[in-house]
């Protein structure tokens, strides 16, 4: 699941450093480990595969089952009982985001839309909140742009593989995913991009741009989600509706006493991962929404917004989770 930038830059990828939260998150990591050449105890390389080995399943179970004309609610559904029957949990809503929606689209409780189009299928799983993050685009309209498109962000994401390593700086990656996709006669998404990840924290501080855009700064050892975006439009995406995905923005206080029930559900469920309406009606029922609203206002839940190519053009998406150590570079999705 992406993050999205503003201009191409955020707070994290502003300066050749980490942010100060991974500062300080990398300095208690340091304290705890006693020999410095430790892999950082943040990496639970066992559950980071075992994350990654159930999202190979349930890609290839998501590819049998969406067809033309299936139900987005349907798909979800069943994509969320396959992770949790293969011993995972969703690590976020699934993504089905159709055409020029790029990203940050999933089905709400009562949605009637069906698969078709150009359909970006983008799923997490966690284990323990150690993340696979991992995304594929089917064309399900039999078009040669749209499977151009999917070409293009699936040679995008192998040269940009092939570039990472302990050490790269972020724009030899920008630059590999961006010469790839004009290589094709396409644009890369350039305030869409890739994301360190954390246990529980998906977007963990460290920016993977989809272009150039002259960052210095040296992957470390971590986890690593990259994600190129093709599209045949300008290449950037704006708000659109929203989305129906939350997350834990702000732990505070809340009044009404059902929507601090919802709250605690969220806490103790997902944790900082993202969740979104529909998991909470089948929960709570179609009340949860009342209390979602509550807890929105009251800035404790961020809703993201679904992402959509400003030209309106069709964007193709692929993703895969990558552990970066000194000498390894394990692909787990
Ligand atoms: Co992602």
């Amino acid at each position: 699941m992406t993050e999205k930038t503003y201009g191409g830059i955020t707070p994290h990828t502003i300066e050749d450093a980490p942010s100060a939260k991974n500062q300080t998150e990398a300095f208690s990591q340091k304290q705890k480990r006693e020999n410095p050449e430790d892999e950082p105890s943040n990496l639970d390389i066992g559950k980071l595969k075992q994350a990654g080995e159930i999202s190979k399943k349930v890609k290839l179970f998501a590819r049998e089952i969406i067809k033309p004309g299936v139900s987005l609610l349907e798909i979800a559904n069943k994509i969320d009982a396959k992770i949790e029957e293969l011993g995972g949990k969703p690590a976020f809503p699934i993504n089905l985001s159709i055409n020029e929606i790029a990203a940050h689209s999933t089905p709400a409780f009562n949605d009637t839309e069906k698969a078709h189009g150009l359909l970006k299928v983008d799923i997490g799983v966690h284990v323990d909140g150690y993340v696979a993050d991992t995304a594929f685009s089917l064309d399900l309209e039999n078009s040669e742009e749209n499977k151009k498109l999917i070409e293009a962000a699936e040679l995008a994401l192998k040269s940009a593989i092939d570039k990472t390593q302990f050490n790269s700086e972020l724009k030899e990656i920008g630059k590999a995913i961006e010469d790839a996709i004009k290589s094709l006669g396409f644009q890369p998404i350039i305030n869409l991009s890739g994301h360190s990840i954390n246990q529980y924290d998906l977007h963990a501080g460290v920016t993977i741009p989809n272009y150039d855009n002259n960052q210095t700064y040296k992957l470390k050892e971590g986890t690593y989600a990259i994600e190129p975006f093709a599209t045949s439009g300008h290449g950037k995406v704006r708000d659109g509706k929203l989305s129906g995905i939350y997350h834990l923005e702000n732990d505070v206080q809340v009044r009404d006493s059902f929507a601090r029930e919802v709250l605690a559900y969220i806490k103790e469920e997902f944790s900082t991962l993202p969740f979104c309406s529909r998991w909470l009606v089948k929960k709570f029922g179609s009340r949860a929404l009342i209390a979602l609203k509550r807890l929105e206002e009251a800035h404790i839940l961020h809703q993201y917004a679904q992402l959509v190519e400003i030209d309106r053009k069709p964007v193709a998406q692929a993703e895969h989770t990558i552990i970066l150590t000194k000498s390894e570079k394990i692909v787990t999705t």
